[in-house]
């Protein structure tokens, strides 16, 4: 596969990562462990060098797998996790920590369960409103000079925090949903990581799953599965949000690619900086995925998609109100 870099970091990833948080979590039961290594390990053999994880994901479920899975292949591989929240004894999130301390212990304790000596990339995973970023940046930075973390990232930040935080330890990469249905990202930041030299990690860029076009108003998550709690999940959402998965349908089968193709190649064309990580628990969609990399949009194909973004008003906030407060700091 193509690879791309992260800003002018020089961290060099596969143009298409791998979102493992649904291995494990937020959509419904975690993968056979079994199953899991063997997706892992098929991935890198078809060129994924990009692997994203975090801390909460589990929580701590998910960086143990990929730390059985990608520690024969560990140098092949760019690991990227997250640290800054605290957890319930159920394991829920409790709030937003980064305080440098525990920053320093989520990092100690990430570094064993992924079996490895140093983590590429380690993002704040949420902007913590009691912590000034400069010091979460102070305390990366300081990880960074003993070698234990390579890169630092931030998720779901503001423009301002960005630069307030890369003034500290330059920041290489901001990981932000990104996709058809969520563009906000063009106009709060992108000039800003254009400016700075920053990468954008496109999460959830198959829109959990909904642009791909195998989700609609009659389909049902299972108990557990975060999209029941996401109002753009909402039975009346998905119904008015169809009409963008038609469009999308469309245009797909006109270039004879998939929806989820389409859904990929798109971000990937929209700045080279830009890296997509789609998340999935099966081997054929994670090709197809894949297959993105090399699907060319013309600038015809590019204007054709633009109308139809621009005909279909997007239904549904993206997160919970009680989550919602926490994104975009
Ligand atoms: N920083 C953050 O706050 C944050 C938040 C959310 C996610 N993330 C990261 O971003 C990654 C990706 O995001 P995501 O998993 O939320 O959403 P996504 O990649 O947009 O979509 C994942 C969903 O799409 C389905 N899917 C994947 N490929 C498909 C295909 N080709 N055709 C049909 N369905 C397909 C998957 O189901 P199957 O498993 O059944 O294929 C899964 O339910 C996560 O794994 C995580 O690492 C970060």
């Amino acid at each position: 596969m193509q690879k791309r870099k992260l800003g002018n970091s020089g961290l060099e990833v596969s143009a298409i990562g791998l979102g493992c948080m649904g291995l494990s979590f937020a959509y419904g039961p975690a993968m056979d462990r079994q199953e899991a290594i063997k997706l892992l390990r098929g991935a890198v053999v078809r060129g994924v060098t990009f692997f994203d994880t975090a801390e909460a994901y589990g929580p701590y479920k998910n960086e143990e797998l990929l730390g059985e899975a990608l520690a024969p292949l560990r140098q092949q591989v760019v690991i990227a996790t997250k640290f800054g929240f605290e957890f319930d004894d159920k394991g829920g999130q409790s709030g937003t920590n980064s305080r440098p301390e525990h920053v320093r212990d989520v990092a100690e304790a990430s570094l064993k369960r992924l079996k490895t000596d140093h983590i590429d990339l380690f993002y704040q995973h949420r902007v913590d409103p009691n912590v000034p970023i400069e010091d979460v940046a102070g305390a990366v930075k300081e990880l960074i000079r003993e070698g234990k973390v390579r890169h630092f990232g931030l998720s779901e930040a503001g423009a301002q925090t960005i630069r307030k935080a890369h003034a500290v330890q330059p920041v290489t990469a901001l990981q932000s949903e990104y996709s058809l249905w969520w563009r906000e990202p063009e106009t709060k930041v992108f000039s800003t990581l254009e400016e700075l030299g920053i990468g954008l990690v496109s999460y959830s860029p198959l829109g959990r799953g909904f642009l791909t076009g195998t989700i609609n108003e009659d389909t049902s998550f299972g108990s557990g599965d975060f999209r029941n709690l996401v109002p753009r999940f909402a039975p009346e959402a998905r119904k008015a949000n169809q009409a963008l998965v038609e469009l999308i349908g469309q245009i797909a089968a006109r270039k004879s690619v998939t929806s989820a193709q389409i859904a990929l190649a798109w971000i990937l064309a929209q700045k080279p900086w830009i890296v997509p990580i789609p998340g999935t628990t099966k081997l054929h969609r994670l090709e197809e995925n894949i297959g993105a990399a090399s699907v060319e949009l013309t600038p015809d194909d590019l204007r054709q998609i633009e109308a139809s973004l621009a005909a279909v008003e997007v239904k549904g906030d993206r997160y919970p109100p009680e989550l919602q407060a926490r994104v975009d700091r």
